[in-house]
């Protein structure tokens, strides 16, 4: 059994910047990625980092465009918090050695972004999420925190208190990729989760094959509720063939999107009479499929993104990378034709519910980046949030997870008196693992009441015996065939245009796919790089996951941000000011609400009209 402080489970910009913070705190904390840090998906980040960072900007006015990019789904204080540390930390990044872009004059460049009141997404080329792990991977090197990369966390050790928020967690269980080897790491004072997004439960998506949802489910099947899970952002330019990300600094630079009739839609059709391309992404991303349906869609597929008249110079100079990318996977010359794009899956804003210090209900469980929801995205994500909110908030997650004080939170986790217990949703099938046999380790419940090491020993014990009963089946399914079961139907019935009866379809697909998962097998039978093995266990995570979007998606019966329902196209304020809350109880999904904390330190932030 390995031993730490802090164990930190993820290596992308949230889990390098919650280790360095465990380390700068004075706490022994070691890091556990199934990837090798550089090969996190955080390295997919093209377009920036928001921060308030010139004269004529602040942070009020970062937080304004967060919240109403929100639809005001965006808790307060977190709103507030990232955008009152998002400027020394993106400071702290350029003295890290970030290469970030800049003016004539030497300054660091910013551009315009969508949903923004001021030019304030701060970025590296096309590709500062690369350069973000990089540079934060270099800390963790100068600073001697080791790392445990390629090794798999497959379980939390929790305990099984029969309230969640009394139980604790006290270290994961991983399985060494390169070995076959399974074996407990121990945490001290806590663990966090920064495994990233859940991407991988769609078909057309932006993210890595490795997000996969796996610290949404472990932290879910340990009792800790996943928040807000229904919000899903489609990004409105990706590639159609292969959902590889075409920036929105394209459009930030001045790229025009065009529709099969040559017209600029964003203008032409009123989606967005003020901000055009630059509309918050929920917006652009309904018009092209609006366009689409209405016969003007190219090939009937998607639209064009041109950015031709920025001219040679500039697009070498600020976007390169996307000239690659067109060319490599689509085969387009960015400089002399337009780009295809359509809307695909690229983040999740909903996520393991957490406090402003990261923290979950369950003591000494913490999560920070994409797998939380703190909750700063409420309904939409602004473009080049995403990169603030690991800096700030991975930070925060490590100093409080070794134990450094940030100040009573304001954002409560877990069941608590200002809950709003379930609403008679009207499911078409009976969702969770009720009523199958859990023989094969499908979504079990959380751990077990013991002392520390005995509860580690139990659980790593509880793993091996997993991987024995998958690899030891000689027949059955294969997860290939579940998980893109499972992803087409997430991808045709939960995407951007949502209807009641599309959803049920979803939720009965997902229990087909829970139940045949329940004669999944591995075919390879080594224990060494067996990926097999380690996607077999992922396409469970995602079941798991899946499963609380389209539940999220069906009682969310109102429009909001980027969760559309045809049968209420209204933002429906007095019944919805409040987070989804779903939480793994005795084998299913419980579902209950808590309200959105719209008060700020000094302002409250009231829910007006959203256009752009
Ligand atoms: O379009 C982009 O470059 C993506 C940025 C983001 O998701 O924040």
């Amino acid at each position: 059994m390995y031993e730490h402080d802090v164990i930190v489970v993820g290596a992308g910009g949230a889990g390098l910047r919650a280790a360095v913070a465990a380390d700068e705190a004075g706490a022994d904390v070691a890091l556990v990625s199934k990837l090798h840090p550089v090969r996190s998906h955080t390295g997919a980040a093209e377009g920036g980092i928001n921060a308030a960072l010139q004269e004529g900007d602040d942070w009020e006015l970062h937080a304004y465009d967060t919240m109403k990019g929100s639809d005001y789904l965006g808790d307060a204080p977190a709103v507030e918090t990232l955008a009152k540390d998002a400027p020394e930390d993106t400071i702290r990044l350029e003295h890290w050695g970030m290469p970030f872009s800049r003016e004539e004059d030497g300054r660091v460049s910013q551009r315009p972004f969508g949903g923004l009141s001021y030019p304030r997404t701060t970025y590296a080329g096309a590709e500062t999420g690369h350069h973000l792990l990089h540079v934060m991977y270099e800390q963790v090197v100068k600073r001697g925190i080791p790392v445990y990369d390629e090794w798999y966390v497959m379980d939390l050790a929790t305990t099984d208190e029969d309230d969640p928020n009394d139980r604790e967690c006290h270290g994961v269980v991983a399985y060494d990729v390169q070995s076959g080897k399974v074996e407990g790491f121990k945490a001290n004072q806590g663990v966090v989760l920064a495994t990233g997004g859940p991407g991988q439960a769609f078909d057309h998506t932006t993210n890595a094959v490795s997000c996969t949802g796996d610290g949404h489910a472990m932290a879910y099947r340990a009792g800790a509720p996943l928040e807000d899970m229904e919000f899903i952002q489609f990004h409105p330019t990706s590639l159609p063939s292969t959902g590889v990300l075409i920036s929105e600094g394209v459009r930030g630079e001045g790229g025009i999107l065009y529709n099969n009739k040559g017209e600029r839609f964003m203008f032409e059709y009123g989606y967005a009479n003020n901000d055009g391309e630059l509309a918050s992404r929920d917006v652009v991303a309904r018009a092209e499929l609006t366009e689409v349906n209405e016969g003007r869609g190219v090939n009937d597929e998607y639209v064009h993104l041109d950015m031709r008249h920025l001219g040679e110079e500039r697009i070498m100079d600020r976007l390169e990378n996307i000239l690659h990318l067109a060319e490599d996977f689509e085969g387009v010359d960015g400089l002399v034709e337009p780009m295809p794009v359509k809307p695909g899956q690229h983040y999740a804003m909903g996520g393991i519910e957490t406090d402003e210090n990261g923290q979950t209900c369950i003591d000494g469980l913490y999560a920070a980046g994409e797998c939380a929801c703190v909750s700063v995205h409420g309904g939409n994500r602004l473009g080049g949030n995403a990169l603030p909110e690991l800096i700030v908030f991975g930070k925060r997650a490590g100093y409080h997870a070794a134990g450094k004080d940030l100040g009573e939170p304001q954002i409560k986790t877990g069941y608590g008196d200002d809950i709003e217990n379930e609403t008679d949703a009207d499911l078409p099938v009976e969702p969770g693992a009720s009523g199958l046999d859990q023989s094969g380790g499908v979504a079990a419940d959380g751990g077990v009441t013991a002392d520390t090491d005995g509860l580690l020993e139990r659980t790593v014990e509880q793993t091996r015996e997993h991987i024995d009963y998958l690899i030891e089946k000689d027949d059955g399914v294969q997860h290939a065939e579940i998980r893109s079961k499972l992803q087409n139907a997430m991808t045709d019935y939960v995407n951007v245009f949502r209807t009641e009866e599309g959803i049920k379809k979803a939720l009965k697909i997902i229990r087909e796919c829970r139940e045949e998962y329940q004669d999944v097998y591995v075919d390879d039978p080594s224990r060494t790089f067996n990926t097999d093995l380690q996607q077999t266990i992922e396409t469970r995570n995602l079941i798991d996951v899946a499963e609380t979007i389209a539940l999220g998606a069906l009682v969310r019966n109102e429009f909001r941000g980027a969760h559309w329902r045809q049968e209420n196209q209204i933002r429906d304020d007095e019944n919805w000011l409040k987070h989804t809350l779903i939480s793994w109880d005795d084998g299913k999904p419980s579902i209950f609400y808590r309200p959105v904390i719209l008060e700020g330190e000094d302002k409250t932030y009231e829910p007006k009209v959203r256009s752009y």
